[in-house]
């Protein structure tokens, strides 16, 4: 079924219906695999020859034990009445290149064919939603620079499916549930803060005293034994170890009666969570991520069916128990994966196996991405083999599942250790999106002082609002642009830089098409059954850039990764600044010339812009 889709995508690109011709061919010729041939399609060095060289008869040959001139004519015949479709009849030439020319409309055909909303994106045939894990970042916490890639990253994969016409289901798998809460929530209780008051700072600061005051420094103890400190400092010591197990001991027993619904609690609690979805959706706004509070799904939400997924796994004989304790056990891993502590308690595991079936047996997703930090890549490999071993990798009808985990790297500072600030503790994602947005908003000021810039009119308010979306364009673009399990070092210098591979470079291609209709008074909308003619090189190049818009969407959402939609569009950039330099658009020599190149410089606009979308990232119109 999706290959079928893939082939009806790729035939309006004439260079995948040419690789898909010689691979037939030479699949023919040799009795290979087609999908193991690679055609080494490449656009000519010289227009002379044509637009394309294929240089596969070389290598085949050579395996084969073929003269490759003989090889290339061949293939060429094999690939006659596929080819003749795209292409002039092919010329073998040299050692046994193929040189190729397009037939005069085909370029113009396809063009045609993407210019309108899909812009040659084809919509995914599968109707079963698909659930993304994203941002999860923990209550009573600031939200820290690890959740900002989870959820860009989480929110960029999702718009590429709705793009798709796929439904998806967000899921902000929440730390709300837990000791780590209850601890914070009996910390406030007893410091009397008044929780319809709550401020995120209150929160932090009861975190780091909740922290404080568990922790039993027995190593203190013995070095103060040690060294003899003296009576005073080692009695000072044991209170502290006394007074941390008793606040140890009040945060189980608040967690227990949360646990077991204590209304009062349970009321106090969700203030908690208000008060940090507060800041949380401030975030996502000013990061213009599609997600809000309907798309909590935290831990607690799965507190009532801990139980009953823990027995499903005895009832099935899938889990064991050890010690108390109840585990499942992998034949190909000695390391169990622990399901119920000996003291009755769940864990993070099992409201992962929790979320996993409500996902594929309630949901009916096919399809859940989790989009979490590498370091838990062999917590999700063992939740999904447990959850493979009982069947929720299947939905209901008969769907089969797929369960990814997609880990990215850290974010590192400038010394290349996890970012801190100066005074050394971890950067809030807050302080570094605000820097963002400052560095973002004066450059856009800077620029809108020259006369001649398209934004010296306008007023503060509107810069900002450029500056907004230069800034934390930057930050995403960024953190999207390489390969997603790579740690890559926060350089603020660099990926707000308006060149090279950033996205207010992207940006600024996108204002700057859009100042050549402002200033030609031109109305894009008044091209739309204008003629189309590609003749130049230049031309031609960007042509063939925007027909592999729909196969690059269509590749992200095979191997969920954006950074190859980055590098689209900055090639695309690239390929639109060579065109605009080579042929002169509001100046071109005809009319009809002229109204095709604005044609293609809408149609160039308009990528960038849908692409930066999928990106969550704004395109202002000017820069
Ligand atoms: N709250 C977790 C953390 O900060 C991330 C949650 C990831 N999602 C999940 N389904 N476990 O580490």
């Amino acid at each position: 079924m999706s290959q079928t889709t893939a082939s009806q995508v790729r035939a309006e690109d004439p260079v995948a219906s040419i690789e898909r011709a010689l691979r037939r061919a030479a699949a023919e010729v040799l009795n290979l695999e087609a999908g193991s041939i690679d055609p080494h399609v490449r656009p000519a060095q010289n227009p002379q020859f044509g637009d394309f060289q294929a240089n596969l008869a070389m290598p085949l040959a050579k395996q084969a034990g073929l003269k490759p001139r003989d090889l290339a004519q061949q293939l060429v015949d094999a690939a006659a009445d596929d080819l003749a479709a795209v292409v002039e009849p092919p010329e073998v030439a040299g050692p046994g290149f193929i040189n190729l020319r397009l037939k005069p409309d085909v370029l113009a055909a396809a063009v045609e064919s993407i210019d309108n909303n899909r812009l040659g994106i084809e919509p995914d045939p599968q109707a079963s939603p698909i659930a993304i894990d994203l941002c999860g970042v923990n209550v009573a916490k600031q939200m820290h620079v690890g959740h900002l890639r989870s959820t860009i990253i989480g929110d960029g994969l999702a718009r590429v499916f709705e793009r798709r016409g796929r439904t998806v289901l967000r899921q902000n798998h929440l730390g709300d549930w837990g000791l780590p809460i209850a601890m914070v929530l009996h910390q406030l209780r007893a410091a009397g803060v008044d929780l319809d008051r709550l401020e995120l700072t209150d929160l932090d600061r009861a975190y780091r005293d909740a922290q404080l005051a568990g922790k039993a420094d027995s190593k203190g103890l013995e070095a103060a034994d040690r060294l003899h400190a003296g009576p005073h400092r080692v009695a000072e010591l044991e209170a502290q170890n006394a007074s941390a197990a008793e606040a140890m001991e009040a945060a189980r027993m608040t967690l227990v009666k949360l646990q077991q619904g204590d209304p009062e609690l349970v009321a106090d609690w969700q203030k908690l969570i208000d008060c940090t979805m507060r800041a949380v959706e401030e975030m996502l706004e000013l990061l213009n991520v599609h997600m809000t509070a309907e798309h909590n799904r935290g831990e607690s939400f799965y507190r009532d069916r801990l139980a009953d997924v823990v027995d499903a796994f005895v009832r099935e004989g899938i889990s064991e128990e050890d010690e108390g304790a109840l585990v499942v056990r992998f034949d190909d891993r000695d390391r169990p994966l622990l399901i119920r502590k000996s003291d009755g308690g769940f864990l993070y595991a099992t409201t992962d196996l929790a979320a996993v079936r409500y996902r594929t047996q309630e949901l009916g997703a096919s399809r859940v991405i989790y989009v979490v930090d590498a370091r838990q890549r062999d917590h999700f490999r063992d939740v999904f083999d447990a959850a493979r071993r009982i069947g929720w990798d299947v939905t209901p009808d008969g769907t089969p599942v797929e369960l990814v985990h997609v880990p990215f790297g850290a974010v590192l500072g400038t010394d290349k250790r996890p970012l801190k600030t100066r005074s050394g503790e971890n950067v809030t994602l807050m302080s570094l999106l605000n820097e963002a947005v400052e560095r973002g908003t004066s450059e856009v000021k800077r620029r809108a002082a020259d006369p001649e810039a398209p934004t010296h009119d306008m007023t503060a308010d509107e810069l900002d609002a450029i500056g907004r979306a230069v800034g934390i364009g930057a930050v995403k673009y960024a953190d999207m642009s390489n390969d997603l399990v790579r740690d890559y070092v926060f350089d603020m210098d660099r990926m707000i830089a308006f060149e090279g591979n950033t996205g207010p470079y992207i940006q600024y291609a996108h204002a700057r098409i859009n100042s050549i209709f402002q200033r030609g008074g031109i109305d894009p909308a008044a091209l739309a059954d204008g003629p189309l003619m590609m003749t130049e090189p230049a031309e031609k190049q960007l042509a063939l850039a925007l027909l592999r818009y729909g196969a690059t969407i269509e590749q992200v959402a095979s191997t969920l990764e954006p950074h190859r939609l980055c590098s689209y569009l900055y090639e695309l950039a690239n390929t639109y600044s060579a065109f605009y330099q080579q042929c002169p658009v509001l100046k071109a020599e005809r009319e009809d010339v002229r109204m095709s190149r604005l044609r293609l410089c809408d149609l160039t606009r308009r990528v960038i812009a849908d692409g930066l979308d999928l990106l969550g990232i704004d395109a202002p119109p000017r820069m």
